[in-house]
């Protein structure tokens, strides 16, 4: 499929497609399905696997290229930019030419700069999204020419990572901005110095610029499987196609085909015609009365051109529309997404909250409508667009005209997450005014929504309400809102925000344009209203004790995957090529949550060409249980009778290809009977009666965990108070999805899987196949990113390949889709914690009552109220503690660990009471807190005495002053009296988190080579992002006092490593490295042993290299297992932290930002510094998710999962974390325990995230103060801006100007 590279002008043949990746031409043949995305060409056909792919929706960037296409508006000039490659599809990308992370750089030929910026910043952990990252910050370059600090930020609206936090990959692509602090430049210097970076073509760095052959334009037709595929160069041409096809045929115009990210389902189509090439739909034309754009521009030129635009008359108003527009999905989007590709899904799909529509229709734009039939054009407005039967016809381009000098445009889009989020509620105003007599309204006035129900667009009696009165009128915007009341009547889904939200944001909305406009006309308090809040450029900082005594253990060093992993040469699991004759195979999903299964017709999917089988669990010859050891209760890799949650895998479809098994898998019809309301809440779990005891960490049994007397407790209280809150689900969201191939050999099978427990997928498939476990070979590199989603749910997907593979005697892989990943499997279990707390009067606790409910889904197997009750105590000290855990079940997928699983709403739930007595009581919430402080030597719960309160000593102190804690907090009041409707908020929050050893194990292997004394590892642990290869290569270079370079580690495997436990716990590094530290020590003595007898014989004096050649001829044993032993762990200990978060809350919204978080941490001894802050930033973002973002909802007549994928269900940004970022590893800190001085770091310091609620609930408090509402409230997780601005109790009678 590859040709040589070319630059020439070239005439395609009638049936291909042509473009080039990396300068190498292809031409795709008809075996390439008229579907088929780039992103599957890439990674399956041109092997080009640094690629990634997760959510195929446009949502996380993954996926990101570069591209180079001819551009029309410019005659023979081309133009580049990112492009998500799982958007594009092959069929149109005739002469493009597309540059991907292999393109900038790789170990043969030298990096890429950014590349190396990345890697050197210490921007990757599990290096999953790092590709992404690369190329998106690459077409920001190479589309603008320059990079910026703002740039930057603004680039990487569209790339998700869940597991830095963001902030390095911002510091490393800054240091490479013109603008970039000098500090981060001054980085990039000794950055630069440790990779490779010439290029064998230019001598330099590679830039990338390879060119493809130019295509000559032509109308072309072409037919593949059966799909027209349609390329006119002219709008008559494409006027014709449209004449010829038949009423019934269905049609997709490309634009960007981005569309299909938003709705999925609109397909199939029988034919797609490319307006690439037709020069009418990418025009511009500016006059001194309108602009004209060609239905094709990308949203990206749009935005250029009204950035241009709003410096002349009669265009001002097109500034604001740029600035909304720029916040419409991300950058790739926009660099792609047309005009008019956004209108026509808001045409077919009306309840679209489309920002485009909403804009267009406020700027008083007419649409150009050609018509296939007659080859004419018709103007109508968007309106009317709407209603218009566009069968054969075509949106030819959008004209916006010039408005009058008195016009006042305002537009807002209020979104869950700050970037890359469709509306909750969108608006657009357009008011004619006098600004001389009290703004009065001139003319009729524009008030227009989106996302209120699919047919509101106006608020025609608000509208006639406005007109011709004054809007600086005190009262006028309170009567405004009770009309509007009566108009906008929000529909009610389970997938939307509340009616009332939105009710009370169209409200808002229009008060804040108002306010907008009078400007220095409101008030000084009220002024703040008028605009959303501005994010500035985000800054951080790191601080941390070198240490350097025992370098290169404690030595801030680069990961050692780093390089490779920005270069895409780093490989998954699912990278892995096919496997001659592999097969694939879909999960058939239950659609009902609570059912039987009465029958499976399985016979339309097998009659499906392409289909090789369907299997379903009689098709299991052993045990239907892919949970071997990870609990009590079987867990079904297909259910055999009864359906426990919609979304449970009922049977696998297998296919010759992806596409052909997902298609398959939607024709397996499955009856049902005895159905049931699924059971989705906790609540609805109690009210059944679902629940049990989970088990006492103490004792192991089901009970609760006492100390004290709690009865006599609170007889001593002078007060006692009860509430009672929820905290959410959270998915796992790892950037590389679940998938496992599996192939049979003479043996067995070779599995390849993204498991962080290798041992247990292996015992899995041994009993699901009746099988001997020596008969499964399985090997893990790494995966990309787990946070304990890929402990036990892996198995489910490892197991049904294996079944595929037992079933056709051929490899087959099941990669699952976004979709199937949330559906599937479950995550973080929802809580629910009532509580009764007595105290003193001045705080001190005297007892506290807890029941903390876990829903962990459809079996009890890893409920963690356990975990939370025995967390519950956090850094604080109460005499009496009666701690009551509970498992609820529900019909919802298996809930599993999760980073800091039950510790986070352990600590969260104390936290949560904290602020509640100190409510009550009218203190400080700080104090509060630091009068319950335990001492050293109090006694807790779940734990040994305190040795030393380390917050209280040395945490609290530093925290204080560097976040300047007592001056910024006289700023938040100050800043609190002088604004009505922007409210600020400051909290610390403490953190206590007791490490112990659980029974977990591992198998330790290391080699060191004759040949050169160069050294590998393979350790049961795997590397899934925390930087645990590097870690143990620092700790082996010191024992061994060979040089890091040395040292590699490879992949972790059931027969180098057999039975080793999971990677799933912040303790398992710590076991590992252990396991390895003990390892070189036994080698180290062997060796120290021969140079001792050598140095006896005077010959001792011998280099590294020669001592191990000595060794291995005088029968010294090179290789060294170790098999981590129990008995042999340190104690446990106890990790400090402490955070101060500042928020700033737009009430009228309720969207907020994180201005500042300081972020202390007691990590001992570093032994890795950059990775431990890695860690600790990663965790806090992933908390803040947690938190403040992510929510799930159900269809609670189904149970089915409505946030399924990345339009939905919103991990953070990066322009959702702090503005300024400041982590410091606690100076001076040790340990006694753990592994040389060090303390874990993985899972702690995602507690500290609720320091943001903490700061969230002072700033609510303080809007509610306006509405004289000082009762406690109830805050349940997430907090999302919903809530907030729910909570702020924004009351329309508060409108004055
Ligand atoms: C992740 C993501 C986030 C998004 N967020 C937002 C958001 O916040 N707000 C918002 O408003 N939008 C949002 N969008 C929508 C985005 O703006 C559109 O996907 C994009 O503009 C569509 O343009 P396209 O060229 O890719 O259309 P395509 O996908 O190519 O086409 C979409 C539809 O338009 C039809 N079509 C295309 N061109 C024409 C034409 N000239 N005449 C007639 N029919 C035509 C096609 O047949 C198809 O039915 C988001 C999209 C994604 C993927
Ligand atoms: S895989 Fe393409 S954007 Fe997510
Ligand atoms: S490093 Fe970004 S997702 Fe893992």
């Amino acid at each position: 499929m590859k040709e040589k590279e070319s630059s020439e002008v070239m005439e395609l043949e009638a049936e291909t497609v042509q473009f080039a990746i990396n300068g190498m031409q292809h031409t795709v043949d008809a075996k390439i399905s008229p579907t088929t995305r780039l992103v599957d060409y890439l990674r399956n056909t041109a092997g080009l696997t640094g690629t990634k792919v997760q959510c195929r929706e446009g949502g996380c960037g993954a996926c990101t290229v570069l591209a180079t296409v001819p551009d029309p508006e410019n005659g023979g000039s081309s133009k580049s930019f990112s492009i998500q490659s799982c958007q594009q599809l092959v069929y149109a990308c005739n002469g493009w030419s597309i540059e991907t992370v292999e393109h900038l750089g790789d170990r043969y030929n030298g990096y890429h700069p950014i590349q190396q910026s990345l890697a050197g910043f210490y921007g990757t952990q599990c290096g999953y999204c790092s590709p992404g990252m690369v190329m998106t910050m690459y077409g920001q370059q190479k589309s603008t020419g320059t990079l910026t600090a703002s740039q930057v930020e603004k680039s990487l609206d569209g790339n998700l990572c869940r597991c830095t936090g963001y902030r390095p990959i911002l510091d490393a692509f800054k240091a490479l901005a013109d603008d970039g602090e000098q500090a981060l430049k001054d980085k990039l210097v000794d950055i630069e110095d440790a990779f490779k970076t010439k290029c064998p073509k230019t001598g330099e760095c590679c830039k990338g610029s390879c060119s493809s052959k130019k295509i000559v334009a032509k109308d072309r037709e072409i037919t593949v499987q059966g799909v027209k595929w349609f390329y006119p160069t002219s709008l008559l041409s494409l006027y014709s196609i449209l004449d010829q096809l038949s009423e019934e045929e269905k049609v997709r115009i490309v634009g960007g085909n981005t569309g299909q990210g938003v709705y999925k389902n609109d397909g199939p189509f029988d034919s797609y015609i490319d307006t690439s090439q037709v020069p009418e739909f990418h025009i511009v034309q500016e006059s001194a009365m309108e602009i004209t754009l060609g239905a094709s521009v990308s949203l990206k030129r749009a935005i250029e051109v009204f950035e241009q635009a709003a410096h002349n008359p009669g265009f001002q108003h097109l500034q604001e529309v740029a600035k909304h527009w720029s916040n419409v999905a991300n950058v790739a989007v926009r660099n792609v997404g047309t005009i008019a590709g956004n209108l026509m899904m808001k045409h077919t799909h009306q309840e679209f909250p489309s920002d485009l529509f909403l804009t267009l229709l406020a700027a008083d734009a007419q649409l150009a409508l050609g018509s296939g039939q007659d080859a004419t054009v018709t103007y109508v407005s968007l309106e009317d667009f709407l209603l218009t039967d566009m069968r054969k016809k075509v949106v030819v381009s959008v004209r916006l005209p010039s408005l009058a000098a008195d016009t006042q445009f305002r537009s807002f889009k209020i979104t869950p997450r700050a970037v890359n989020a469709h509306a909750y509620v969108n608006a657009a105003f357009r008011f004619q005014v006098d600004e001389n007599d009290g703004f009065l309204v001139k003319s009729k006035p524009l008030v227009l929504y989106g996302g209120i129900n699919p047919l509101f667009i106006h608020a025609a009696n608000t509208e006639e309400f406005l007109s011709g009165r004054r809007l600086t009128e005190q009262g006028l915007l309170t009567e405004a809102a009770g009309i509007l009341a009566m108009e906008v009547l929000p529909d009610a889904l389970p997938q939307d925000s509340s009616p009332a939200y939105r009710l009370s944001l169209a409200q808002s909305l229009l008060y804040k344009a108002v306010i907008s406009i009078v400007g220095s006309e409101a008030s000084l308090e009220n002024q703040t209203a008028g605009t959303l809040i501005e994010r500035p450029i985000s800054t951080s900082k790191q601080s941390f004790n070198e240490n350097p005594e025992m370098w290169p253990v404690g030595k801030p060093i680069p990961k050692v995957e780093a390089i490779a992993q920005v270069a895409g040469e780093a490989t998954f699991p699912n990278d892995e090529p096919a496997q001659p004759h592999e097969l694939h195979g879909v999960f058939i999903q239950a659609s009902v949550g609570s059912a039987d299964i009465k029958s499976i017709d399985t016979s339309e999917a097998l009659n499906l060409p392409g289909v090789v089988a369907v299997i379903t669990a009689e098709d299991i010859p052993g045990v239907n249980d892919f949970a071997a050891e990870a609990g009590t209760q079987a867990e079904e890799v297909f259910a055999s009778g009864k359906v426990l949650y919609a979304g449970q895998g009922i049977g696998l479809v297998i296919a010759e290809s992806y596409e052909v098994a997902h298609q398959a898998s939607e024709l397996v019809k499955v009856e049902y009977e005895n159905a049931q309301k699924p059971v989705l809440t906790i609540k609805e779990a109690l009210d059944n009666g679902n629940v049990q005891p989970d088990y006492n960490l103490i004792t192991g049994k089901r009970e609760p965990l006492i100390t004290g007397d709690i009865e006599a407790g609170f007889k001593e209280a002078q007060h006692v108070i009860e509430g009672e809150f929820d905290m959410g689900f959270q998915f796992h969201f790892p950037l590389e999805p679940m998938a496992a191939r599996v192939t049979p050999i003479e043996d067995g099978y070779d599995v390849t899987v993204t498991s962080i427990w290798p041992a247990e997928a292996q015992s899995s498939i041994a009993q699901v196949l009746d099988i001997d476990a020596n008969s499964i070979n399985i090997s893990v590199r790494r995966v990309g990113g787990s946070f304990g989603g890929k402990i036990s749910r892996a198995h489910v997907v490892s197991a049904a390949a294996a079944l595929g593979a037992l079933k056709t005697h051929r490899p087959v892989r099941v990669a699952l889709n976004l979709k199937t990943f949330i559906t599937l499997i479950g995550g973080r279990d929802p809580f629910y914690s009532k509580y009764k707390v007595g105290f003193d009067d001045n705080g001190k606790l005297a007892s506290v009552e807890l029941d903390m409910v876990s829903d962990s889904g459809c079996s009890a197997n890893e409920a963690s109220a356990g975990l939370g009750t025995a967390f519950a105590s956090n850094v604080y000290y109460c005499p009496n503690w009666l701690l009551r855990p509970f498992v609820v079940t529900t019909n919802t997928p298996s809930n599993t660990y999760m980073r800091s699983p039950g510790i986070f709403q352990g600590i969260l739930t104390i936290e949560s009471i904290m602020d509640h007595i100190a409510h009550y009581l009218g203190k400080d919430p700080l104090e509060l807190r630091e009068i319950n402080l335990a001492p050293a030597g109090a006694e807790r719960p779940a734990a040994d005495p305190i040795e030393k309160n380390v917050f209280q000593d040395d945490i609290l102190p530093l925290l204080k002053e560097s976040s300047e804690y007592e001056m910024r907090l006289a700023e938040v009041e100050a800043f609190n009296q002088a604004n009505r409707w922007r409210k600020r908020g400051l909290a610390i929050m403490p953190m206590c988190f007791n490490l112990g050893y659980p029974d977990f194990r591992f198998g330790v292997l290391v080699n060191i080579y004759s040949h050169d004394g160069s050294v590998s590892i393979a350790h049961g642990g795997i590397e899934l992002g925390q930087g645990l290869n590097t870690k143990t290569i620092q700790v082996a270079s010191y024992i061994l006092g060979v040089p890091v370079s040395k040292i590699k580690v490879k992949a972790t495997s059931t027969t180098a490593n057999a039975n080793s436990s999971h990677q799933g716990a912040t303790v398992c590094s710590d076991i590992v490295i252990l396991g390895v530290k003990k390892a070189c020590e036994n080698l180290r003595e062997r060796l120290d042993s021969t140079r001792q007898k050598l140095s006896v014989e005077g010959k001792g004096d011998v280099s590294w290299a020669e001592l191990v050649k000595i060794c291995k001829s005088s029968d010294v044993d090179l290789s060294e297992r170790i098999w981590t032993k129990m008995s042999e762990y340190p104690k446990a200990y106890d990790i400090w932290g402490g955070a101060c978060a500042e928020v700033e809350v737009d009430v009228l919204t309720g969207q907020f930002v994180i201005r500042r978080a300081d972020l202390i941490e007691d990590c001992g001894k570093s032994l890795s510094p950059y990775m431990d802050i890695g860690q600790i930033e990663g965790a806090f973002v992933m908390g803040l998710g947690f938190c403040t973002l992510e929510k799930v909802k159900f269809n609670p007549e189904t149970g089915e999962k409505l946030s399924n994928g990345t339009w939905e269900y919103k991990p953070p940004s990066a322009l959702d974390i702090p503005v300024d970022l400041r982590v410091t590893i606690l100076p001076n800190s040790s340990n006694t325990s753990g592994v040389l001085r060090a303390k874990a770091t993985g899972e702690p310091p995602l507690n500290l995230a609720f320091s943001v609620v903490m700061a969230l609930r002072k700033a609510i408090t303080a809007a509610r103060a306006h509405r004289s509402r000082f009762e406690w409230f109830r805050i349940d997780t997430p907090l999302t801006v919903e809530q907030i601005q729910q909570l702020c109790l924004v009351d329309p009678q508060d409108f004055s100007i």
